[in-house]
Order: structure tokens, then C-alpha cells, then sequence
């Protein structure tokens, strides 16, 4: 058994079959993670002291990151005993995963290739999660990742929007063989995807593309329940589709200060709106993002890029927020 140090001095035990992340739960300590599946770089820490081997390959650090001694949590198990460069996320009210069964309530087809789901829990479920948090669906042998899309209501229901992915097996069942009543299994909540209340930032700003719309969806309503606290903020949300089916609904929410900008990536005669990138779009405002904080969700280069090109425009990088709708298997 070794023992891992945190940048706060707290400490837990993983021992080498174990990797940092699933350590740190068990301890009750969460960090900052999405796919749990090495893909994402949410998980991203640096090695201070001590040595770590990876469970399995993986493709996303660079050679320098790994030469500076970066490693993946969910992916890195210690040989030694380590110190890393990174703090837990202290008292967040985080509920613990488990599974449970989860009926289909509503499926409906809203564009060419997105549905809505919405699935019903059983009337005994505890289950919590925070607004922008994630879970897993099972079908069978199959589980794949997809964010909720909405606040926990009274009636415990969760909605999703499920994107086609040819050849997908998830993407098969969904699009062609589910029906209102199926069972299926979830597993969750997860991630740490969610709002950080900070009263000195000036400006909220939300990325997204795709379905990526849906635990922003989820953090807006969140919004909505307690508007006043934003008052004094500007919220931005810049939604990145090819196409004008793409934004598939509108985003009204009933906040002071909000600035929706749906932006299409392809040519379209017909569009008024912003062409292009939603980081670009965003760049192009009067922002002063060294009080700013963003939410990037959807795109893993989406997601890569604007975390560039912001902070060279002075974000700080604890201030950039992220869930890369990687491939999850
Ligand atoms: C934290 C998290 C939250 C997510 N939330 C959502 C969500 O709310 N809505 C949603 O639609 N998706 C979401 N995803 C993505 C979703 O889990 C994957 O796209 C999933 O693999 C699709 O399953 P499938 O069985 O249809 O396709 P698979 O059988 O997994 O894959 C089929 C083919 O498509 C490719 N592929 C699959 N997914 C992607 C992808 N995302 N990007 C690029 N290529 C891909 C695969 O590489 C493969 O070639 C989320 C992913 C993560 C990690
Ligand atoms: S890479 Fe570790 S949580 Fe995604």
C-alpha cells in the first residue's frame, strides 16, 4: 500500500493494482474527472514526487506533458509513495454512484440524428446527482455515457439528448430498436462537471456543441432556481451545431443577464447568425477574462482548442472547466 499526497497535505492510501482516481474515492477525497475511460484529460495531474505506471496505454498527453511528469489519474498507479499538484474538490455535496434500473418514459426523434429520452426511476430511488453530472446507460453488455439534461425533479425523471453515431452500437439500439417502457440499468452519477459558485467572477460563459447543449441545459435551470445570485454577472452561452437543425431547441431562461449565440459551422445562405467556431465567436466579444470563468462541453477539439486560445487571453486555467464527449468505449 502506498501513500498518495495531495497539494493540501491530504493524503490516502492506493495501493498498485488501484489507480489515483477510484484511490481518492474510496478515501472520500473526489478530484476533478469526466470519462474515467483515459480520453478526456479532465483527470490531468502532475507527478511532484514518486513513481506511477499506467493501467493502460493511452494516446492524449503530449511527450512533453509526459517528460514534465503529467500523468491521468483515472489511468496512473503508483509504484511509490507520491505527491501530486492538485487539490481534492473539498466539500462538495457529492452523491455516491450506484446502479439502478431506469425505464424509457419518452423517446422522440428531434433532428436528423438526435433524440430526446427521457427515463423514469423507480418511485423508491434515491438517486441524486448534481445539475451537469453524468451517467451511464446499460443495455445488455453495453454502456455508454450521456450527460442528464436536467435539474433532479419531483418526479425523479431524467432527460438526455442522445446523438447517432454510425455504426454505434448504443447509437443502434436508440435509433432503431428502443420503445417507451424498455428497461434499462444507469449507473451514476458522475463526473464533476458542475457550477462552482465564485461571487468574484464577472462573467459565466458557456461552450458547447452538439448534445454537449445538455448538462449546460441542466446548469442554466440550476440558474433559473436562484437568479438573484446572479445578478451582478453576464452569462454567455455560445451553441456550436454544422447546421441550423443542429440547435435543436431554444434556450430561454428566465435570468437577467443572459446572451444566447448560436453559431453554425457550415455555409448557409439562409443564416443571419455567427458562422464559424464558438471559441472564435466568443474571442470576438468585449470580455475581460481574467475575471471569467467557462464551461466547455461537447467537442473534445472544441474543447482543446478554446482552452488554448483562452488562456492566452488571460483565463485562468483553473477557471476553464471541461466534459469531452469522447467516444466511451
Ligand atoms: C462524460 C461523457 C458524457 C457524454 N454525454 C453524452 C450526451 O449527453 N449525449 C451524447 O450524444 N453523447 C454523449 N457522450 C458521448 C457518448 O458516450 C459516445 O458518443 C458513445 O460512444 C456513443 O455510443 P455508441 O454505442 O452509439 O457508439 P460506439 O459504439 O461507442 O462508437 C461507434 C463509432 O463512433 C465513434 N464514436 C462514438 N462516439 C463518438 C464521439 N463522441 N466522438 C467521436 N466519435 C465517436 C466510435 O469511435 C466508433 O467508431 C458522452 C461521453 C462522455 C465521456
Ligand atoms: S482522462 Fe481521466 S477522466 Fe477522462
Amino acid at each position: 500500500m502506498f501513500e498518495v499526497q495531495l497539494k493540501n497535505g491530504k493524503v490516502f492510501s492506493c495501493d498498485s493494482e488501484t489507480n489515483i482516481l477510484a484511490a481518492s474515492e474510496q478515501a472520500g477525497l473526489i478530484l476533478e474527472h469526466s470519462c474515467l475511460n483515459a480520453r478526456c484529460r479532465s483527470c490531468k495531474v502532475k507527478v511532484l514526487e514518486g513513481e506511477v505506471v499506467n493501467e493502460q496505454e493511452e494516446f492524449v498527453l503530449s511527450k512533453d506533458e509526459i517528460k514534465d511528469g503529467f500523468v491521468l489519474s483515472c489511468n496512473a498507479k503508483p509504484i511509490s509513495n507520491i505527491k501530486l499538484d492538485i487539490e481534492d474538490l473539498g466539500d462538495v455535496n457529492f452523491h455516491k454512484s450506484t446502479v439502478l434500473p431506469a425505464k424509457i418514459d419518452v423517446i422522440e426523434t428531434i433532428g436528423a440524428d438526435i433524440l430526446r429520452l427521457i427515463l423514469r426511476l423507480p418511485p423508491s430511488s434515491k438517486f441524486k446527482f448534481l445539475p451537469g453530472q453524468y451517467v451511464n446507460i446499460i443495455k445488455g453488455d453495453i454502456k455508454r455515457s450521456y450527460s442528464i439534461a436536467n435539474i433532479p425533479r419531483k418526479d425523479k425523471k431524467i432527460e438526455f439528448y442522445i446523438r447517432k453515431h454510425n455504426r454505434g452500437l448504443m447509437s443502434d439500439y436508440f435509433f432503431s430498436k428502443a420503445k417507451i417502457n424498455d428497461l434499462l440499468r444507469l449507473e451514476g452519477p458522475l463526473g464533476t462537471f458542475f457550477y462552482r459558485k465564485n461571487d468574484s467572477i464577472k462573467d459565466i460563459i458557456f461552450l458547447a456543441t452538439g448534445t454537449g447543449i445538455a448538462p449546460v441545459k441542466a446548469i442554466l435551470e440550476e440558474f433559473n432556481e436562484d437568479p438573484e445570485y446572479l445578478n451582478d454577472k453576464n452569462i454567455w452561452l455560445f451553441w456550436g451545431g454544422r447546421y441550423q437543425k443542429d440547435i435543436f431547441f431554444n434556450p430561454e431562461f428566465n435570468l437577467k443577464n443572459f446572451i444566447f449565440t448560436p453559431v453554425l459551422s457550415r455555409e448557409n445562405e439562409d443564416w443571419q447568425g455567427e458562422k464559424g467556431y464558438v471559441q472564435d465567436i466568443l474571442l470576438r466579444q468585449e470580455i475581460d477574462f481574467e475575471n471569467a470563468v467557462v464551461y466547455a462541453c461537447g467537442s473534445n477539439n472544441m474543447i482543446l482548442s478554446a482552452k488554448i486560445l483562452l488562456i492566452k487571453n488571460n483565463l485562468k486555467e483553473n477557471n476553464f472547466y471541461s466534459d469531452a464527449f469522447v467516444s466511451s468505449n
